[in-house]
C-alpha cells in the first residue's frame, strides 16, 4: 500500500492508473462500515484510494474537532489488511488556503434536518468531497447511507457539477444488539450505549408499524418519540428519497431519520422503507 500525504502526489499517482478507481474517503477511526466500503470498492474496482482527513470545515465551532477519535496506526493496519492500494492522508495546510474560496450547500436541503442542527456542516463536507473528487477523479465513490442527508447532498452535487463519478450508496453497518456503527460511539459510557440502542429501536418499531399498514408519517413520528423519550431528542423526520418532507409513506421511496444525544454523544440513525 502506498501512502501519500501531498495532494500533487496523489495527483500523479492517480494520473497513471488506466483501470477503474474505487475512492472512499474517511474521517479515520475506521470500524466495521468503513471496511464494508473498501471491501466493496477493491471489489468493483482495479485500485482502491482511501482517503483519512479529519476534516476542519464540517465540524461547527464547539462540536468535537479536537476530540475527534484518531487511530492513524490502526487505520494503517485496516487498510494495509484489507488490500487498499493507496492511503491519502493530508495535513490541512495541503488542503485549505488561509483565505479559501467557499461552497454553499443547497439553500433548503443542505439546511434542513442535519443542516438545520449544524449549519453549516454540509458547506464543508461538500467543499471537501469536491476536492477529494478532483484529486482522486475515482470512476466510482463510496459513501454510507447512514449519513443519508449527506450521500444524497453528494449525489446532487456531482449531478449538477456534471462531475464523473459514480457515486455508491452503501448499507448501515450494525453491531449484533442493531446500534450503528459510527466513530462517535467510543463516547459511550454503558449506560449511554443501552439509551443509544432507542435509536435503532424507535426505527424498528417504525418499520414494523408500516409493516402492518400504517402510512401516516405523524403517527409514526409520535410512536418513535415516545421510544426515545429518555434521550435528547434533536429530530425525527420521515422524508422522500429527495429529501422532501412527506405526509404518506411512499413504499420503497421514504427515510426515517433520527438525531438525538446521548448525554454528550450526539448520534444518527435512519432507514430506508
Ligand atoms: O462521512 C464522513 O466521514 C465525512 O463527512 C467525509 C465524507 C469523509 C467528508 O469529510
Amino acid at each position: 500500500m502506498i501512502q501519500i500525504t501531498d495532494p500533487k502526489s496523489l495527483q500523479n499517482y492517480r494520473n497513471k492508473i488506466q483501470e477503474n478507481v474505487g475512492f472512499v474517503p474517511t474521517m479515520g477511526a475506521l470500524h466495521e462500515g468503513h471496511i464494508s466500503l473498501i471491501k466493496k470498492s477493491i471489489t468493483e474496482n482495479g485500485k482502491t484510494i482511501v482517503s483519512i482527513f479529519v476534516n476542519p470545515t464540517q465540524f461547527l465551532p464547539g462540536e468535537d474537532l479536537d476530540a475527534y477519535p484518531r487511530k492513524l496506526q490502526a487505520d494503517l493496519k485496516i487498510c494495509e489488511l484489507a488490500g487498499v492500494d493507496c492511503l491519502f492522508m493530508p495535513d490541512i495546510q495541503e488542503m485549505y488556503e488561509k483565505d479559501e474560496l467557499s461552497i454553499k450547500a443547497p439553500k433548503i436541503k443542505g439546511y434542513i434536518l442535519e443542516g438545520y442542527n449544524r449549519p453549516g456542516h454540509f458547506d464543508g463536507v461538500l467543499q471537501i468531497v469536491l476536492k477529494l473528487l478532483n484529486l482522486t477523479k475515482p470512476t466510482n465513490a463510496y459513501f454510507g447511507k447512514k449519513d443519508a442527508q449527506q450521500l444524497f447532498l453528494i449525489q446532487n452535487m456531482v449531478k449538477h457539477l456534471f462531475l464523473e463519478t459514480t457515486i455508491v450508496p452503501c448499507e448501515i453497518v450494525r453491531e449484533h444488539d442493531g446500534l450503528a456503527l459510527s466513530s462517535r460511539n467510543v463516547y459511550l459510557n454503558e449506560q449511554e450505549r443501552q439509551d443509544a440502542l432507542l435509536l435503532s429501536k424507535s426505527l424498528k418499531t417504525a418499520t414494523k408499524r408500516i409493516i402492518e399498514g400504517e402510512r401516516d408519517t405523524e403517527t409514526i413520528r409520535k410512536i418513535m418519540l415516545e421510544i426515545l423519550s429518555p434521550t435528547a431528542v434533536e429530530y425525527v423526520q420521515i422524508v422522500d428519497r429527495e429529501f422532501n418532507y412527506i405526509q404518506e409513506i411512499q413504499i420503497n421511496n421514504s427515510i426515517i431519520l433520527v438525531a438525538a444525544r446521548v448525554g454528550t454523544t450526539r448520534l444518527i440513525d435512519n432507514i430506508w422503507v
